[in-house]
């Protein structure tokens, strides 16, 4: 193939291949502008469905339709042009079964021009991802705090932190990696338990709120920015309102590179341990 029909960007594989590399840097963004300008510092655009609750003021990430996500995607599409760009598939447009999630991602893909889709869950969505790998799409899973599942699981509270949790979320981890998915986030996860995933597993692991052993970090550009009102424990906010983002993406990513970030104040400690917290906290708690 010569070599103008290359793909100039950093592709799913290229990330996937950097298994115990170096950092990988990954932020949100869900319009072009903000895309343009973090996007010489990051591998990867992810436009989560954060936005729904960062953008457009939603209480939860539940409500996001799959045309919201398509829009705010081409936005960043546009606006960039050597980061990865994942898109979120939103909660509703892939669950029901392989088929449907096979529909909605190459809806997304096509009218996009991403380079992956990620959805939530673990051994559940085990079989979705092996599907939609196996027929051209690449997945980014995506385990431990599921905001999606937020009306089954109670709120927003950081996972594992009682080792008696640790085997169903490595059961997890396992089954996206064996089902193909080139990576797998870890949210809001006791800093012990990502750090063993990340050992676990032969796939690149991403943390927010997990630990900096992972093979590499993402976080809500507007969190790390301080332009949210309410910010998690796990966020270091880089820049204050009107500083400049393009300061704080470089500092981001510098933490990042060089495992500066997430320090213990950014993860979060087992319950029963004894060096550990001794009660139940919400993720803007300890
Ligand atoms: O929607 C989002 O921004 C995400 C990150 C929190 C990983 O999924």
């Amino acid at each position: 193939m010569s070599s103008e029909f290359t793909i100039k960007r950093v592709t799913a594989p290229e990330i996937g291949s950097r298994k115990g590399g170096a950092p990988i840097v990954g932020l949100t963004a869900y319009h072009a502008h903000t895309a343009r300008i973090i996007d010489p510092y990051v591998d990867m655009l992810l436009v989560g469905d954060s936005l729904g609750m960062v953008m457009h003021g939603y209480e939860t990430t539940v409500p996001v339709p799959l045309e919201l996500m398509i829009m705010h995607a081409q936005a960043v599409v546009r606006g960039s042009t050597r980061a990865l760009v994942v898109v979120d598939m939103p909660f509703g447009s892939y669950e029901e079964s392989p088929a449907v999630a096979f529909r909605n991602s190459a809806r997304v893909m096509k009218e996009t021009g991403c380079g992956a889709v990620k959805l939530e869950g673990g051994v559940h969505m085990a079989e979705t991802v092996r599907y939609l790998t196996e027929r051209g799409i690449p997945v980014m899973g995506h385990i431990g705090l599921t905001p999606q599942a937020v009306n089954t699981i109670g709120g927003f509270q950081p996972r594992g932190r009682f080792r008696s949790e640790w085997a169903a979320f490595e059961a997890d981890a396992r089954a996206v990696a064996e089902a193909g998915a080139f990576a797998v986030v870890l949210e809001a996860l006791a800093e012990l338990l990502a750090a063993r995933i990340t050992k676990q597993i032969d796939i690149p692991t991403i943390g927010i709120g997990a630990s900096a052993e992972c093979d590499g970090q993402v976080l809500v550009l507007e969190d790390m920015l301080g332009l949210s009102p309410r910010v998690p424990k796990f966020v270091k906010e880089y820049a204050q309102l009107g500083a400049g983002i393009e300061a704080a993406v470089k500092s981001f990513a510098t933490d990042v590179r060089t495992r500066a970030f997430p320090s213990a104040e950014h993860t979060y400690t087992m319950f029963d341990d004894a060096e550990g917290a001794t009660k139940k906290t919400k993720m803007t708690g300890s």
